[in-house]
């Protein structure tokens, strides 16, 4: 039987999680949960088929998408609900209808709404406004529910004891980096992110918070210019487009200069730990930021994490709109 969500409220004064806005809104015990529940989906998608029956979810887009849209409707399709599909020229938005009165009418026809857009404060705005849960299905800044997915691979992987181990990013700065280190220093794990000084490194903010967090958790948050000490020893070696959605076309060729020691390579794999892993968020540019040989070899998990993709977000609707998730991050 579908669920009826709480008003937003309502969620709030029980201290529930209403919305997956950035990588660190949940506590670890939040991203347990999520995990034993994809991890669930993993073996049986259909557990719960009638979750969401005669209810709807609307994904509204305005960056092209492969992986995080389908796996989101094909993840709502898996609870019994109908997905929603609507491209960013397709709604009053675009006509100076406000994100307010957006968040209010999405609100009154469907059980959550999931948003692909540029800037955060939009997706903030959103759900501020919204009764129902909002999950950032990537921004400028993050790209949170692509995190829970990588970390549910990398627990897969290594199991639920990651003390010891190191986690690098390697690349560009962007959205992806950003959400390894928040969601690194949420799990309490240390993360490396290793990318060129000034216009490419990781938003400034962004790490300030990761560190803050990382005093609760117990988290090492290292971030580096240096691309070989990186690498070192790394039980995980993951990268991204150099240039991404949004980007500006007149920096491609500083970019790809700049970017260019920070490349996955043969060499660097063979710096890793000895069970060290290759993980790609995709789309992948062989030849730029992974070498094919790399990305198609033994060591690389892309396919597992991008299976993951669709495990996680079914669990995080799941949960959301059931509205059982901690609200506090800071619980451990
Ligand atoms: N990894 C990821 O978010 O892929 P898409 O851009 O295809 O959704
Ligand atoms: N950093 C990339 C991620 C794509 C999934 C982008 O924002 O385009």
């Amino acid at each position: 039987m579908a669920h009826q969500p709480q008003a937003s409220h309502e969620l709030r004064r029980s201290s529930r999680l209403k919305d997956l806005l950035t990588s660190d809104d949940l506590s670890r015990d939040a991203i347990n949960t999520l995990f034993e529940t994809a991890s669930r989906f993993a073996l049986d998608p259909f557990t719960e088929r009638d979750f969401l029956a005669r209810e709807s979810v609307v994904i509204h887009m305005t960056k092209p998408s492969t992986r995080t849209r389908l796996a989101s409707e094909t993840a709502i399709a898996h609870l019994g609900g109908t997905p929603i599909f609507v491209r960013g020229d397709e709604l009053q938005l675009g006509r100076g209808e406000t994100i307010a009165d957006t968040a209010r009418i999405i609100s009154s026809y469907s059980k959550a709404l999931i948003i692909r857009t540029f800037k955060q404060s939009d997706v903030d705005e959103l759900a501020a406004n919204a009764t129902v849960p909002v999950i950032n299905a990537l921004t400028d800044l993050d790209h949170p529910t692509q995190a829970l997915a990588d970390w549910l691979t990398i627990r897969e992987q290594f199991g639920r004891d990651l003390n010891g181990r190191k986690f690098t990013f390697l690349g560009d700065g962007n959205n992806v980096a950003h959400a390894w280190l928040l969601m690194g220093a949420a799990l309490g794990v240390h993360v490396v992110v290793a990318t060129p000084d000034g216009a490419w490194a990781p938003n400034a903010e962004v790490v300030a918070r990761a560190r803050r967090r990382a005093v609760n958790t117990g988290a090492t948050i290292e971030v580096t210019t240096d691309p070989i000490e990186a690498v070192k020893d790394a039980s995980v070696i993951c990268t991204d487009v150099w240039m991404s959605m949004g980007d500006s076309e007149a920096d491609r060729l500083s970019k790809m200069r700049d970017l260019a020691p920070f490349s996955v390579t043969e060499k660097m794999m063979a710096l890793a730990a000895p069970d060290g892993i290759f993980m790609h968020c995709l789309p992948a540019h062989r030849g730029e930021e992974v070498e094919a040989s790399v990305i198609d070899g033994d060591r690389s998990v892309i396919w597992r994490e991008a299976f993951h993709r669709r495990t996680t977000i079914q669990a995080l609707l799941f949960h959301l709109i059931k509205g059982d998730l901690p609200a506090s991050a800071d619980t451990l």
